[in-house]
């Protein structure tokens, strides 16, 4: 399986930090924040991997990662010229998918304990349609949350940051699809802030009754936030990671 790491936008969040560098190059305990997506997915077995990030990262990106060989993978880049969304910046990496190809899809700035081998596993055996990870929350609203069909396993609907959310579980940042997911975001349009959202291009899914779902239950984040950037910080103080 190969996997793409999405690693442009613009780090609103996290201004003015991200003035002056690529959220996911800030450090997290001894390491740059993306070479924790790159080990999990190493970990899994996963060793073929894009990266998408921004024209004046790229630079950065390389000289951390380079091809890749220091981490046991291979890495390939792309450019997103502009932060015009989740979407728009998975679009980029078409090129490295053949058409009959799984994929897994990782946002830079989530981190995982969880190891993901069985998520894979689980997914190389789902014939079509995609599947997300999910996470039980204290507070869904600043995620996509999802509404839940439990008896089988799908997902009905994802509310995008919703005020009064329909479960207590919210849409990790790691998506599981097939190569068709390309003609899914051919056919989406922008959002009313301008975006190509990854919320639609699941809806799309959950709507067809072929969006599956996992459940973490060890740590995680979304380290896009100063508060979440330094718990994530106190977490993996003296991590060693597995190269
Ligand atoms: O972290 C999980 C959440 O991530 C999900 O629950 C939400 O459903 C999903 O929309 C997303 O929400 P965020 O508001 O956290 O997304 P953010 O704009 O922070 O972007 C997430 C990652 O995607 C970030 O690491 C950089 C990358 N990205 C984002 C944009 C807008 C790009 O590579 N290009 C872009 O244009």
């Amino acid at each position: 399986m190969k996997a793409i790491i999405l690693a442009g936008g613009k780090g609103t969040r996290l201004q003015p930090l991200t003035n002056w560098t690529n959220k996911h190059l800030l450090p997290v305990g001894s390491y740059p924040m993306i070479c924790y997506g790159v080990a999990k997915l190493s970990e899994a077995g996963i060793k073929d991997i894009a990266i998408v990030t921004t024209r004046t990262a790229l630079g950065d990106f390389a000289e951390v990662l380079g091809s890749g060989s220091d981490w046991g993978v291979s890495i390939v880049y792309r450019v997103q010229e502009e932060a015009s969304g989740i979407a728009d910046a998975l679009e980029l990496a078409r090129p490295v998918i053949s058409s009959r190809d799984k994929f897994v899809v990782l946002l830079g700035d989530n981190l995982f304990e969880q190891p993901l081998t069985p998520f894979a596993e689980t997914f190389e055996q789902q014939e079509d349609g995609a599947m997300v990870l999910l996470k039980e929350v204290e507070d869904p609203r600043r995620y996509g949350v999802p509404r839940l069909d439990e008896e089988t396993g799908r997902i009905l609907h994802i509310d995008e940051k919703p005020d009064d959310p329909a479960s207590s579980y919210c849409v990790t940042g790691l998506y599981f699809y097939h190569a068709d997911v390309f003609e899914v975001i051919g056919q989406m349009s922008p959002s009313l802030r301008g975006e190509m959202e990854i919320t639609d291009v699941n809806n799309y899914y959950a709507h067809a009754k072929r969006l599956r779902y996992g459940v973490i239950d060890k740590w995680w984040t979304d380290a896009g936030t100063f508060e979440s950037l330094e718990e994530a910080a106190l977490r993996l103080k003296g991590t060693l990671l597995q190269r």
